[in-house]
């Protein structure tokens, strides 16, 4: 088996006195998505700012392509191949769309690569394309969805950190957002997405960690997360349609909806 692009291992992260974030493990593999669910405060967008540098952990490593990168600062990482599409998007809201975009590519300075991953990118968001010069604070929320994700893609990433990308957005416009994060998977960027709609993001993930206050009490793949009446009671409503595509296009599925305590 081909070592995981992203591993967190026994990862402990406090706010002062706070422990928020309690022996954490996990692992997201090249061009798998994965979905980190839990309520409210559980510690999901703490994982993220740790893996992006935001957040120090007071012990525990964290290892990505197969290097150790706790200590680094976040534009390493993000140089190193890690973006994120952050809670609420955080567009810059007065500069243009074309601005925003060019802002995932601060680090770079391969002006021509640059040129070119615009061009790919307004070729795949033809409604960015069409709003290139318009501030980004006027338009809709699917559309600032679509910037965000475009902006990230901006540094070329082999990870994709998202942290409730459907938050705010209609049915409809949930269903191509995550439509979206297949097709990235499917072209090897790997996906790491926050959500409390777990139905929704079980349907597109391979596998699934779920946390409360700080520690993964389940994890597995998603189909056995899908079925477990833990996850049931607790996030999926009672009568909704699960509709579960079988989109896992071959790759692995590690693990069988482990409880937690069960060593692997
Ligand atoms: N900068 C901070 N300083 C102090 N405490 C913080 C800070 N950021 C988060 N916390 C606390 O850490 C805990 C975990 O927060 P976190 O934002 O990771 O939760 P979450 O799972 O993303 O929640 P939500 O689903 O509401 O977004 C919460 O109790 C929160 O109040
Ligand atoms: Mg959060």
């Amino acid at each position: 088996m081909h070592a995981p692009l992203l591993q967190l291992q026994h990862i402990n992260a406090h706010y002062g006195p706070i422990h928020v974030l309690k022996d954490l493990s996990l692992e997201v593999g090249a061009g798998e998505i994965v979905c980190l669910l839990g309520g409210n405060a559980c510690g999901k967008s703490t994982t993220l700012k740790t893996i992006l540098g935001l957040v120090t952990p007071s012990s525990g490593t964290i290892v990505f392509a197969g290097e150790p990168i706790t200590g680094w600062s976040s534009s390493e990482r993000i140089r190193r191949g890690i973006a994120v599409v952050p809670e609420n998007r955080r567009l810059f809201g007065p500069l243009t769309v074309h601005e925003n975009l060019l802002m995932g590519a601060y680090l770079r300075h391969d002006r021509r690569a640059i040129d070119e991953d615009l061009a790919r990118i307004y070729a795949r968001f033809p409604r960015l394309s069409e709003r290139a010069g318009q501030p980004a604070q006027t338009l809709s929320g699917g559309e600032q969805q679509m910037l965000a994700v475009g902006r990230a893609l901006m540094s070329r990433p082999k990870l994709l950190l998202l942290d409730e990308p459907s938050m705010g957005l209609a049915p409809q416009l949930v269903e191509q957002s995550f439509a979206l994060l297949q097709m990235l998977s499917r072209q090897g960027v790997a996906v790491l997405v926050v959500e409390q709609n777990a139905r929704v993001a079980l349907q597109i993930a391979q596998r699934g960690y779920v946390l409360q206050t700080g520690r993964v009490v389940l994890e597995g793949a998603a189909a056995g997360l899908v079925a477990n009446d833990q996850l049931r009671r607790a996030y999926l409503s009672r009568g909704s349609v699960i509709r579960f595509s079988p989109l896992g296009h071959g790759r692995a599925w590690r693990g069988h909806g482990r409880q937690s305590g069960e060593r692997r």
